[in-house]
């Protein structure tokens, strides 16, 4: 009988531990995703996970974590942290109450690639963007090891070391806008060739295909669409131009002006009609495209 109770405390012990193995990995995993630099400028979707985090930036968000590792039918197994979206350059752990929160992410893996730095908004190279993210986590918290007020609200300017940016001439600066429409009209082909274009899109991407004088426009209502994201307001801020700004910038210098340029009544945000306008493109879009995009979308399906 004695043997029978110890064996079954051993193999409790057994699950708990391989329970709390096999959660471990979730964690580091959330630690990459908000790292990830997206260099790739086919892609700078992928940025958006980025922008996203940094927005929720201060608190956690804390969703009641589904009981769904049950190891015997007293003791509920969840890790607590699981469900817990920390901002980036925070991670999430146990306080002395067994509560979950979110703290500075205690250190930064250590990057030996020069692709992974970055440019700060005070033209200081950072190793890696985990560690701009991790110091201004400082700096909020008031940890000793901020080095200034300043730091307070540093973030990225750009992928790649600080550099000697080129002034943008007026030459490049008035082939821009067309450039610019190129560029977005592509990447919207590009991503409807992967099907990665998510299925709303998709019937822009169709007419721009097939009416030329669509295309521009389209790819335009799109993108602004697609930025326009967090929060959903109808207009783009500073912000939200975070995808297209910091992976563009060391490739095409003239990225920040023309980006500022758009904001022509200078509120810091972006409506349609500014950044079609800003586009150069010639035609009246209403600003409630996106719902009717949206809209249209769910009513179909
Ligand atoms: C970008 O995200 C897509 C899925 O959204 C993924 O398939 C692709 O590999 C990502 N690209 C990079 C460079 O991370
Ligand atoms: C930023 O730093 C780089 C590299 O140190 C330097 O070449 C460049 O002139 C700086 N730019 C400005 C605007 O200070
Ligand atoms: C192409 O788009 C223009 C502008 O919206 C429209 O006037 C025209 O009828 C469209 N052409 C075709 C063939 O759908």
């Amino acid at each position: 009988m004695k043997y029978h109770i110890l064996a079954a405390i051993l193999l409790l012990t057994l699950l708990i531990c391989d329970g709390l193995a096999s959660e471990k990995p979730r964690k580091h995993k959330k630690v990459r995703r908000s790292r990830k630099p997206a260099l790739n400028i086919d892609t700078p979707e992928n940025l958006s996970n980025t922008v996203e985090s940094e927005e929720n930036a201060p608190e956690a968000e804390v969703v009641p974590p589904e009981v769904d590792d049950v190891i015997d039918n007293r003791v509920p197994f969840v890790d607590p942290c699981a469900t817990v979206h920390c901002g980036a350059g925070r991670v999430c752990q146990m306080d002395e109450d067994d509560e979950p929160m979110c703290v500075c992410i205690p250190d930064c893996p250590v990057e030996v690639e020069p692709r992974r730095k970055v440019c700060s908004n005070h033209n200081q190279t950072w190793d890696s963007d985990c560690a701009v993210y991790q110091h201004r986590c400082w700096c909020d918290v008031g940890d000793e090891r901020c080095k200034g007020d300043k730091f307070k609200h540093v973030h990225i300017e750009y992928y790649g070391e600080c550099r000697d940016m080129p002034d943008c001439t007026k030459e490049e600066m008035s082939d821009f806008p067309r450039r610019m429409r190129d560029w977005l009209f592509n990447i919207m082909r590009d991503l409807a060739d992967r099907q990665e274009l998510p299925a709303r899109y998709k019937k822009l991407e169709q007419e721009a295909e097939t009416n030329h004088t669509r295309r521009w426009t389209n790819a335009a209502v799109w993108k602004w669409c697609d930025l326009d994201g967090h929060p959903h307001d109808r207009a783009v801020s500073r912000h939200e131009l975070f995808p297209i700004r910091a992976p563009l910038m060391a490739l095409e210098h003239c990225i920040a002006p023309f980006l500022d340029s758009c904001d022509s009544d200078n509120n810091h945000r972006i409506s349609l009609k500014e950044w079609i306008t800003c586009l150069e493109i010639e035609e009246d879009v209403l600003e409630d495209k996106c719902e009717d995009i949206e809209e249209a979308f769910s009513h179909n399906i």
